[in-house]
């Protein structure tokens, strides 16, 4: 079983994503790191964010052992990520780990922007995760201001709205939801909630057979 979960930005899709992996046994890939690692190492290594060479370069031979989980976890990771995911070289670069770690056997769990409509179009549940952008920003507001303390509320939600644009609009493997997609509306749900539906949603096409 192939499990795709997209959606926007702190849509809780993480958590449901890592929930959904444990409880079907399912290897879990995050993809958004891929494209964080990769922004954070043109960012150490004085590679410009629009160099596409220089950024498909470092996408072939990324190494995600050598980052650790908090380096890229930072708004300037996040921001850098969603520049770096607009090139399509750096996107064609990591396509194929993505999409070998989509079809080994026994199935995989990913989630990102496009697994249901680039990596994995087969994928036999898709799920798509949204939350309105005031909820969004004060989740992800949360989460960053222990380590950023200075950081506003209002500069979380202007950088997301940014964000959300950037990834929506760009020309190659645009955030989009696949047609056959689940949505699921975080806004007014804990994420207890939010992982009953989605299971919900994997139950049901399991049901289906
Ligand atoms: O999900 P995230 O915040 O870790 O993603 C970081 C950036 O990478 C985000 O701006 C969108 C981009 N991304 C992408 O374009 N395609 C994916 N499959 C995953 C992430």
């Amino acid at each position: 079983m192939i499990i795709a979960i997209d959606g926007t930005t702190a849509s809780g899709k993480g958590t449901i994503a890592t929930r959904l992996a444990a409880k079907y046994a399912l290897p879990h890939m995050d993809t958004g790191c891929l494209y964080r690692a990769t922004a954070v190492a043109a960012l150490n290594q004085g590679v410009a964010l629009d160099d596409s060479a220089g950024l498909a370069a470092i996408a072939t031979s990324l190494d995600l052992s050598k980052f650790r989980d908090s380096e890229l976890r930072t708004g300037e990771a996040g921001k850098a990520a969603s520049k770096v995911a607009a090139i399509p070289d750096v996107r064609r670069a990591l396509f194929n780990l993505q999409r070998a770690f989509a079809t080994q056997p026994g199935g995989a769990l990913l989630d990102g922007r496009d697994i249901g409509t680039v990596i994995a179009p087969d994928a036999d549940v898709k799920l798509w995760i949204d939350a309105n952008v005031e909820q969004r920003g004060f989740r992800r507001w949360k989460e960053l201001v222990a380590t950023e303390p200075g950081l506003t509320l209002e500069d979380v939600i202007r950088h997301l709205r940014i964000r959300d644009e950037r990834d929506q609009l760009r020309k190659d493997a645009p955030a989009t939801i696949a047609a056959d997609a689940v949505l699921i509306d975080t806004t007014d749900l804990t994420i207890d909630a939010a992982v009953e539906k989605a299971i919900a949603a994997v139950e049901a096409v399991l049901a289906r057979g």
